[in-house]
């Protein structure tokens, strides 16, 4: 608590330092709340507002509303409807409570009369919008505020790690059923029994990939059918803590003997090597460009191409095998805000025109969340297109296409002159 405590501190001191440089006295946080499916009269599972995750450490409220005022404690309505239809928990006594002036809402009658009379700002969705547009969800306002979520409070780093604790133990628990033979619907549930989790709880879709589907970057099913053969099994799959998300890949291959196996060991050493890099001042462009240079480095050792790295990397090669970036920020989205972005104002700064793919592109600072995630694929669709190219040699891409591809994911905590892996520690 002491840690959230602090963290509220921050946040009250760079939420103050946002709004004034915008010019507002106030800010209105949303919850936000589900929306009924098209014509139905259900909804998807609840996603809360991250902006209101902030500062409240629950992913399952709704309907609720803070208000930060500068040099005030925060005020929160709190939505406890009287609903048979639904446990409502009553959070009003949760010892994250006593840090706002909490008002129990029963109706949404009940709420504050929230317009554009105050000069504060509103940020959540849409479908509620009871100030005027240049009030709601204003950019330079959002600019400033994603800036400072770039840089974790200890309390953030920690809700990181227990996320990370928490997919490993999934991420143990899959690799056993992967070597028992599981098809990949079976093994989706033993990580999700293992990290106690449902998917809907999960920061993003699991990617549980068996074979050829490994070279499908965000491969979206979970088969039932066992295949013939186990070759390799890619798995993308996190948890959730408290709202902040982990984001951990492993490839492993059946035969442990093989050639496969070898190509994901040195995957996982030059992987390694680039979290090692992760210290404030890194230019994160350049260290995707050095990830491409050490992926080429083992396509070239592994006789997959004939080229130098450098030309690998000039000529575009290296991108048929590795088209996606390095990694992103990682917070209370897994895909993190401000990624593009190089300062407080909002400056874009766009990935380079052969990286389109690439969501981080600033210097790395201090305490930001980032992860780390090289990649190697066989992908037929890319493959095609370099079909004439000399520097590829067939024979081996042959031999390698049925084991889809690799890709090794931690998360990373950016430090003065050392960074910290929260995926590979204890
Ligand atoms: N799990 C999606 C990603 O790694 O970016
Ligand atoms: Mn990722
Ligand atoms: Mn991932």
């Amino acid at each position: 608590m002491t840690d959230y405590k602090q963290h509220l501190a921050n946040l009250q001191t760079a939420t103050e330092a946002a709004l004034k440089a915008n010019d507002y006295d106030g800010l209105w946080i949303y919850s936000g709340h589900p929306e009924n499916y098209f014509l139905d009269d259900h909804a998807p599972p609840h996603q809360v507002n991250p902006h209101f995750n902030w500062w409240i450490p629950e992913t399952d409220i709704s309907h609720s509303l803070l208000h930060i005022v500068p040099g005030q404690k925060p005020t929160l309505y709190l939505s406890q409807p009287a609903d048979f239809w639904h446990k409502i928990e009553d959070r009003s006594n949760a010892d994250w409570a006593r840090h706002f002036d909490v008002r129990v809402i029963h109706h949404q009658s009940e709420m504050p009369t929230v317009n554009d009379q105050l000069n504060h700002a509103w940020i959540g969705d849409r479908s509620w919008q009871p100030m005027a547009a240049e009030y709601t969800n204003p950019d330079k306002l959002l600019a400033h505020l994603h800036f400072s979520r770039v840089q974790k409070t200890s309390y953030e780093i920690d809700c990181i790690q227990q996320a990370n604790q928490l997919a490993l133990k999934g991420h143990a628990a899959a690799a056993e059923a992967f070597y028992a033979g599981a098809s990949e619907y079976d093994i989706n549930a033993a990580y999700l029994q293992a990290c106690q989790q449902s998917q809907s709880q999960m920061p993003y879709g699991n990617i549980v990939a068996l074979n050829e589907n490994a070279a499908v970057l965000h491969y979206q099913y979970q088969a039932t059918d066992k295949p013939a053969n186990h070759r390799t099994f890619l798995i993308d799959a996190g948890a959730n803590y408290k709202g902040y998300a982990a984001d951990i890949t492993r490839t492993y291959a059946f035969d442990k003997n093989g050639e496969f196996n070898n190509m994901i060991a040195a995957m996982d050493r030059l992987q390694v090597e680039l979290c090692d890099a992760c210290v404030a001042g890194q230019d994160y462009v350049d260290l995707h460009q050095q990830a491409h240079i050490k992926i080429a480095e083992v396509l070239k050792q592994f006789n997959v191409i004939n080229c130098s790295p450098e030309v690998a990397l000039e000529s575009g090669l290296s991108a048929t095998f590795f088209p996606h970036g390095l990694g992103h920020y990682l917070g209370l989205q897994v895909h993190d805000v401000a990624g593009h972005q190089s300062n407080a104002d909002g400056t874009v700064k766009k990935p380079p025109e052969n990286h389109p793919f690439l969501r981080l592109t600033d210097v790395l600072r201090e305490n930001a969340v980032i992860t780390v995630e090289p990649g190697l694929y066989f992908i037929p669709m890319l493959l095609q297109q370099q079909r004439d190219n000399k520097h590829i040699n067939w024979d081996k891409v042959e031999q390698f296409l049925p084991y889809g591809g690799i890709r090794i994911e931690d998360n990373v905590v950016v430090g003065q002159n050392q960074s910290r892996n929260l995926t590979r520690s204890s």
